[in-house]
């Protein structure tokens, strides 16, 4: 085999419960990931060096050198194969870069899966999913795919039943956010509230909601406490946001650290009105229409 590609979705967070700050400078979740159809691909294509190139969507805005966490995951493996493999990658994106959508951890998953098969590797998706937890809170999500409750720093996980297929808008920003900047200041407005920070807990009505299929209700329980520090490091967001409810949206959010917000719909053709209603009152780069759950990564 000379050449594999992978497939890979974005996600979207349906709950994000942000507890303390850690000792390591994480903090504990509870994560709601809800896999969505965006797709970035990666092909890798046998080679004797490490390389990546990326194009499609804000391409020029991702790193096409030993910091592309891609290539980082391709190392990975090939350490975790004992074996000096090598591979010539190409990304092509639509996930928005540094949105909020896991774009950089599906590039490393789709790497992962893509590596292991054209090496003949054969290791199973639990080998797979420790070198992922490594590589960022948010891999082994992108490996899984589907909806899922993560705990810890969002890396271990559980899958959940849902019922049927939800309806997303999606408004993307111009340039993106930095997670650790925007957790950062997740911290410093609870500093300066004084606010006692709770351990996090699952919303038990959004649960609820995912297994019943009930959009309506999975939009009230919406919620991400991230997004009071996305909103202040880009006041922007605010007026997205208000666009979204003001134009019907079942529920809106912050997509993770943002500045990608998320929108949640009737069905597809309110999806549709929704994505053009946003347009029209110009609070967004682009506005984007999607479904969820998708399943993870698949070679194609
Ligand atoms: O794990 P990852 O490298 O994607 O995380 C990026 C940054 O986000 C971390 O360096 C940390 O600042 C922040 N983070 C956090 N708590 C988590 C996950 C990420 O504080 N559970």
């Amino acid at each position: 085999m000379n050449s594999v590609t992978v497939r890979v979705p974005a996600k979207v967070n349906l709950q994000l419960a942000v507890g303390p700050l850690r000792d390591d400078g994480y903090h504990d979740l509870v994560n709601v990931f809800h896999a969505v159809s965006i797709f970035d691909e990666v092909t890798a294509t046998a080679a004797t060096g490490m390389s990546v190139r990326v194009e499609g969507e804000s391409a020029d805005q991702v790193p096409e050198d030993g910091d592309n966490l891609a290539i980082r995951a391709a190392l990975a493996l090939a350490g975790h194969a004992g074996r000096p493999y090598g591979v010539n990658l190409l990304i092509r994106k639509s996930i928005p870069v540094a949105g909020g959508m896991a774009g950089g951890s599906a590039d490393a998953a789709a790497a992962l899966v893509a590596c292991n098969e054209l090496w003949g590797l054969g290791l199973p998706r639990e080998d797979l999913m420790e070198i992922a937890a490594d590589l960022g809170s948010d891999v082994p999500f992108a490996l899984l795919g589907g909806t899922a409750i993560g705990t810890g720093r969002g890396e271990r996980l559980t899958s959940l039943d849902v019922a049927g297929t939800f309806h997303w808008v999606f408004a993307l920003a111009d340039g993106g956010l930095s997670t650790a900047a925007v957790y950062a200041e997740c911290d410093r407005l609870r500093q300066a509230s004084g606010e006692l920070v709770a351990w996090p807990q699952a919303a038990e009505a959004l649960l609820a909601a995912l297994r019943e299929g009930d959009a309506e209700a999975l939009g009230a329980q919406l919620g991400n406490d991230l997004q009071p520090a996305a909103v202040a490091l880009r006041g922007s967001l605010a007026h997205t946001l208000d666009a979204g409810r003001e134009q019907g949206a079942l529920g809106s959010l912050v997509s993770g650290s943002g500045p990608t917000c998320a929108f949640l719909a009737r069905s597809a053709a309110h999806a549709g009105e929704l994505a053009a209603g946003l347009k029209d009152a110009g609070v967004a780069r682009d506005v984007i229409t999607a479904h969820g759950p998708v399943p993870g990564p698949a070679v194609v």
